[in-house]
């Protein structure tokens, strides 16, 4: 059984994710922030359609706690899984903020960046020698990064920096077999920066290609699907899935 860990699958994108990856069969790792009855839920989930996962808790933004959290994922490795390593990592943990540049603060700005660049680069560190060869890695980024959107400027930021990091794992981690790849989301319905409102889903609908704001599985099913055997040729590819936002 491949096992994966997803960051932030207690909510939105990577609870379906979760969701999706344990139907396809594999062994799932959720973490969780600050809403462990959310986690367990979608550990009940899983495991009432038969799979197999695990919450544990998380700070993505808390760089100091990961060799911890890597000991205590090991641990929980061997117990649950009898194995000393896992197959994927996806880096989905977030939050949205909106502040435009004028007023944006050091404070939000380092928080931003803790979260979407920073752990995600020194997570990739302290796991990496856990991800089984032939592993994969999957970065979640933002569709924001190509088109412009006012008020988000350090989170797209980040997320762009995040996709040329991606491309960085894919070159350093080959000869071992592990592609990395980066999702670029457009407007999901989660609870993201307080959810849409109806007026600016309507709006982002209006300049979606197929309609429709996404929902979470558009993203869940496609990580699930990327990680599979199927894509294994897919590498250093940053891949929108957004139903042909602004194109
Ligand atoms: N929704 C969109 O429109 C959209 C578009 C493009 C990209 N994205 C990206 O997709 C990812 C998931 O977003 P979402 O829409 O699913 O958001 P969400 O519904 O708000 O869920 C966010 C998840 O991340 C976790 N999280 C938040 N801060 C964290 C931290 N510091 N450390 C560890 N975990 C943390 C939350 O855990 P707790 O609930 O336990 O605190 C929750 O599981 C994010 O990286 C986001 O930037 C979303």
């Amino acid at each position: 059984m491949s096992i994966v860990i997803i960051t932030g699958g207690s909510r939105g994108l990577g609870a379906s994710a979760a969701i999706e990856c344990a139907k396809k069969g594999m062994g799932v790792v959720l973490t969780y922030k600050s809403n462990p009855d959310a986690a367990a839920d979608v550990v009940s989930v899983i495991e009432d359609e038969g799979g197999k996962a695990v919450a544990l808790p998380l700070d993505v933004g808390d760089s100091a706690s990961f060799p911890t959290f890597r000991d205590r994922l090991l641990q929980i490795l061997r117990e649950v899984w009898d194995r000393s390593d896992f197959d994927a990592l996806v880096n989905n943990a977030g939050y949205g903020l909106y502040n435009p540049i004028a007023t944006v603060t050091e404070e939000e700005f380092d928080g931003l960046y803790r979260v979407h660049l920073k752990g995600p680069f020194f997570l990739t560190q302290a796991l990496l020698p856990l991800i089984a060869e032939g592993g994969h890695i999957v970065n979640v980024a933002s569709a924001t990064s190509r088109v412009a959107t006012a008020g988000v400027a350090p989170y797209a930021s980040f997320k762009g920096g995040l996709q040329v990091l991606t491309r960085y794992m894919a070159k350093e981690f080959g000869d071992r077999r592990i592609r990395a790849n980066s999702i670029a989301p457009g407007a999901i319905k989660t609870e993201l920066g307080g959810g849409l409102n109806d007026e600016f889903e309507a709006l982002l609908a209006s300049q979606t290609a197929l309609g429709r704001v996404g929902e979470p599985e558009d993203v869940g099913r496609m990580i699930a699907s990327l990680l599979s055997d199927e894509n294994r040729w897919i590498n250093a590819q940053n891949i929108e899935v957004a139903g042909g936002y602004i194109i």
